[in-house]
């Protein structure tokens, strides 16, 4: 870690530790976003890391993201996906927006003032994306999209949505991108997911009907939004493994702090060797995802292909958070299963990692067809 991670983590530290760490229990129980934690987190520049100044953002790289990440999510891994998740639809309009699509939405981001979401999944096209069926109208001046987004993750907080529709035939060549905003005629939320972890971060249905979007909405070409939405997940599966990583640092954490103070057969529970060795692994796990999650970075920051390993590091460092949690909660035993102690909630929402921005089976897929590609150039 550099002279300016170092900082930038001490900075966060002590920021969770005070505004956020003191609510998590409610909140988790209550289901409670605080927009003031993102606001104040967007405050001190960590909402628009990776953008350049000129749009507000910090102008630093992924690398610096993981590690701000890794460092919210060891308090909420909830505050963290809102980051990465808003970081991600910045990432798309910076990517590929015009100079004016930039000017106008990416200032009140990069701030903290607004949160962005990401409308790519439908009830009937989660792994197969490509397949998805709401649709965008041509019409004169503009888009009518309809159709219905499933498992939003910042559904009916965030300002800005991106927006994967149908323009043309079927599969990813029919597929563009729009932003659409909040407060569009023909947008609305339906229901709040009740889910079992991530209980401070709403995801809601996001639905559309007939709501017009004007032409200057639609990022880059119709039929270019497949490209959109899998590029900015190559940088999203970085990030959430940056989260991953956070969680199981705090897992860990929690359990020989624990271990090391609980007294059974006149010793402290840490002495036993089953115990030292399932702690020794979980050291490994965390140590492991974090290099990968670390790498993956490196490699985007300089412009290399990165996104096998980005999918590797999702898909190790979120294992490794299910695994860390679920043997956290295994080390402090009884009083760990219940919400005196803060590991069944590290556990609860380490299982959704394993599943958003692409199943842990579909970074598999991933994997394979690069490992295909670079046999068959040689
Ligand atoms: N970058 C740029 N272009 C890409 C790309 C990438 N990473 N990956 C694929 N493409 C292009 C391909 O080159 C291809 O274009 P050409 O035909 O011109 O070459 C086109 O996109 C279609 O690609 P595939 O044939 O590989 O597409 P596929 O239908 O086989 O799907 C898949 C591949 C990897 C399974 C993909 O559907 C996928 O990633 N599915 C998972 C979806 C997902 O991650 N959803 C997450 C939802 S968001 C979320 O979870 C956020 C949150 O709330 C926290």
């Amino acid at each position: 870690m550099n002279e300016l991670q170092l900082e930038l983590k001490n900075q966060l530290k002590k920021f969770c530790l005070e505004k956020i760490e003191p609510h998590m229990e409610h909140d988790d129980e209550t289901e409670e976003f605080r927009m003031d934690i993102f606001r104040g987190l967007g405050d001190l520049g960590f909402c628009g890391m990776t953008i350049p100044e000129n749009f507000g953002g910090a102008g630093l790289n992924y690398q610096d993201l993981s590690v701000a990440l890794t460092e919210i999510a060891k308090y909420s891994v909830p505050y963290a996906v809102t980051v990465s998740v808003s970081a991600m639809v910045q990432a798309i309009i910076n990517d590929f927006g015009t100079e004016k699509q930039k000017q106008t939405y990416l200032p009140k981001l990069t701030t903290g003032e607004e949160i962005g979401a990401f409308c790519l999944s439908e009830s009937g096209a989660g792994s197969d994306a490509a397949s998805l069926k709401t649709t965008a109208k041509k019409v004169d001046g503009g888009y009518i999209i309809n159709g219905t987004k499933l498992w939003i993750t910042s559904g009916g907080i965030a300002k800005t949505y991106i927006v994967m529709a149908r323009t043309g035939g079927e599969g990813a060549k029919g597929v563009s991108a729009f932003i659409v905003r909040d407060g569009t005629p023909g947008l609305s939320f339906g229901k709040k997911e009740k889910k079992m972890g991530w209980r401070t971060s709403p995801t809601r249905e996001v639905i559309f009907e007939n709501c017009f979007v004007p032409e200057e909405n639609r990022l880059i070409n119709e039929g270019e939004g497949f490209k959109v939405a899998m590029a900015a997940l190559d940088k999203g599966r970085i990030t959430i493994g940056a989260v991953a990583v956070g969680l199981t640092e705090r897992a860990l954490d929690e359990a020989v702090k624990y271990s090391l103070t609980r007294q059974q057969f006149n010793q402290a529970i840490f002495e036993f060797q089953g115990l030292q060795f399932m702690m020794a692994d979980m050291a490994l796990e965390l140590e492991s995802s974090r290099l990968l999650v670390q790498e993956a970075a490196r490699l985007y920051d300089e412009g290399r292909p990165s996104q096998k390993i980005a999918s590797m590091a999702k898909l190790k460092a979120t294992d490794a958070a299910m695994k860390v949690t679920t043997d956290a909660v295994q080390i402090l035993g009884g009083v760990g299963y219940t919400r005196e102690y803060p590991v069944e909630r590290f556990m609860r929402d380490a299982k959704v990692l394993q599943i958003v921005e692409g199943t842990n089976q579909v970074q598999r897929v991933v994997i394979a067809r690069q490992l295909k590609k670079e046999y068959q150039s040689h």
